[in-house]
């Protein structure tokens, strides 16, 4: 099965182009954008993955396509990182991931810029262009956390920033690169090691949660509790266990709205 979603998606970035290429629209605003490759992407995705299983529901993010009426549901984010790929960024992806009884199952992130394939299914690790991937053996310390200020949710900027600047005094650096999913990885990959945003969507990050948890890294939601593949959340990701509940203390003393905030 993953080796036909792998397939789907490296044939869904046919539609993604350069950026002199691409037509932008504003669904709300500058900070919310579509380009007519997210619909394409989506529109591709969505009828070949229904073909692969029979019964299935999505959770799509143009449209805000919720269907979880089913067993098996397909998360489908078209382009994570629309900002960056209209820019003509590198870090924008196509990620697709699985859902079975509200758990993941499987997970297929596609940065087509740089051509990297990251993929998981549960219980069969974490692979990047057919290698084996692991989270690095980093201290909190020496940990790179990538995060991004809520564009949707500017009103709770002033704590998020104090929260980034707590962990930046305590760690090696930050990064906002502009698209979870490849921060994600990257993260699954060894490259960076923390991430903290204050509201995504399921889309953003389903399909890359399993990548970080089959690389042997941990994610919750912005209050430490387990994160629910199905709906938007804050999310936090570490690549230890120790660093995670570290990452959760901070974030925590700073978040006025600390256990309610998450499940709004
Ligand atoms: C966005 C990116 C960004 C994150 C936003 C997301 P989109 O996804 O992942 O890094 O900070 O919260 O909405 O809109 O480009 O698919
Ligand atoms: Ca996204
Ligand atoms: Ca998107």
């Amino acid at each position: 099965m993953i080796n036909n979603v792998i397939g789907i998606v490296r044939e869904a970035a046919q539609y993604i182009s350069s950026a002199d290429k691409i037509e932008i629209s504003q669904k709300g605003g500058y900070a919310n954008i579509v380009t007519t490759s997210d619909l394409a992407v989506q529109d591709f995705l969505r009828s070949r993955l229904a073909t692969l299983l029979p019964d299935c529901g999505f959770i799509c993010e143009e449209g805000d396509i919720a269907d979880i009426s089913h067993r098996d549901v397909w998360i489908v984010d078209p382009i994570d990182g629309t900002a960056n790929y209209a820019r003509g960024v590198d870090q924008c992806a196509i990620c697709v991931g699985l859902c079975h009884d509200g758990e993941m199952q499987m997970g297929v992130v596609y940065i087509p810029r740089t051509d990297e394939m990251f993929y998981a299914e549960k219980g069969k690790g974490a692979w990047r262009n057919g290698q084996q991937i692991h989270v690095a053996d980093r201290a909190f310390e020496n940990g790179i956390m990538c995060t991004a200020f809520p564009v949707y949710y500017k009103e709770q900027s002033a704590w998020c920033a104090r929260a980034i600047h707590d962990v930046f005094m305590q760690c090696n650096d930050i990064r906002r690169l502009g698209a979870a999913a490849p921060e994600l990885c990257y993260i699954a990959m060894g490259r960076f090691d923390m991430y903290f945003e204050y509201r995504l969507g399921a889309w953003d990050f389903a399909a890359a949660s399993i990548i970080v948890s089959e690389a042997g890294g941990f994610l919750s939601d912005i209050n430490g509790n387990p994160l629910n593949p199905i709906k938007a959340s804050g999310v936090l990701v570490a690549n230890s266990n120790d660093n995670l509940n570290r990452l959760i203390a901070i974030i925590k003393s700073h978040n006025p709205e600390a256990e309610i905030a998450s499940n709004i």
